[in-house]
């Protein structure tokens, strides 16, 4: 059963605010994106990786990968349209070269989707999102409880206070069989730009959802606090 991951690594960072887009930031001397791509590798459960950029930086990340089964295309102007420009080439239908790599020809049974933004994602996590699709489900995320508590807020007034038992935060990757995604995402089609995950797609077909453990290490970095969390962590370890 061949598998793929589709890392959308196009945006441009506004919350970080760094000089380069997000994806690009060195994270201890080594590009975001190139992280989060080798951790997918690393977990041996991923036969080849889609890489969504920015269009002015085509040249600068095949460079990055060469060498690894990664292919990288042009993203879009929102995360779900740069994974779903990221599956048009997965499934051939954007036309662009075949890998000659261990997927072989036509789609893969098993895509994970996965931000290049969350470069310290633990490959164990990665394997057991795989090992859940592989074992029967769909459309698998990894999931955190609520430390904090949750409330629903206008205008600076509380409402009230949201029962976070049943909450979870979600990460990625998030793992489906390849047919449930294509469904989704074929779906949504220009609506699917106000999803903020993509198995909020597959939810919208009314297909259910499971979830694995996330893990505390798969935080996506989105400020410089959290650029400054992921150094210290490398630091450490
Ligand atoms: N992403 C993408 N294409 C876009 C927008 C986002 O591929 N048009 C990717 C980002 O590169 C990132 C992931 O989706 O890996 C999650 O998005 P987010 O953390 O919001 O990153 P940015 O959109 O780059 O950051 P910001 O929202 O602060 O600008
Ligand atoms: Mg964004």
């Amino acid at each position: 059963m061949s598998v793929a991951a589709v890392v959308p690594a196009a945006g441009s960072g506004t919350r970080l605010g760094a000089a380069l887009p997000k994806a690009f930031v060195p994270l201890a001397g080594v590009p975001i994106v190139v992280r989060a791509v080798g951790g997918l590798l690393d977990s041996g459960a991923v036969d080849e990786v889609v890489v969504a950029v920015p269009g002015d930086l085509l040249d600068r990340a095949r460079e990055l990968f060469v060498g690894r089964p990664v292919r990288v295309l042009a993203g879009g102007g929102e995360r779900t349209a740069s994974v779903r420009l990221a599956l048009e080439l997965l499934c051939g239908s954007h036309g662009g070269e075949r890998p000659s790599g261990p997927a072989g020809d036509g789609p893969p049974e098993v895509v994970l989707v996965h931000d290049a933004a969350r470069p310290l994602t633990p490959p164990a996590l990665i394997a057991s999102v795989v090992a859940a699709v592989r074992a029967g489900h769909p459309a698998v995320v990894p999931a955190l409880p609520l430390a904090d508590t949750v409330k629903q807020v206008c205008e600076g007034a509380v409402e009230r206070t949201v029962d976070r038992s049943e909450l979870r935060a979600v990460q990625t990757p998030q793992g489906f069989a390849y047919e449930t995604l294509r469904r989704a995402y074929e779906k949504a089609g220009d609506s699917g730009d106000t999803a903020t995950d993509d198995a909020g797609l597959v939810e919208r077909l009314g297909e259910p959802v499971v979830t694995v453990p996330g893990d505390p290490a798969a935080f996506k970095v989105t400020t410089a606090w959290d650029l400054r969390i992921a150094e210290l962590l490398l630091e450490g370890s």
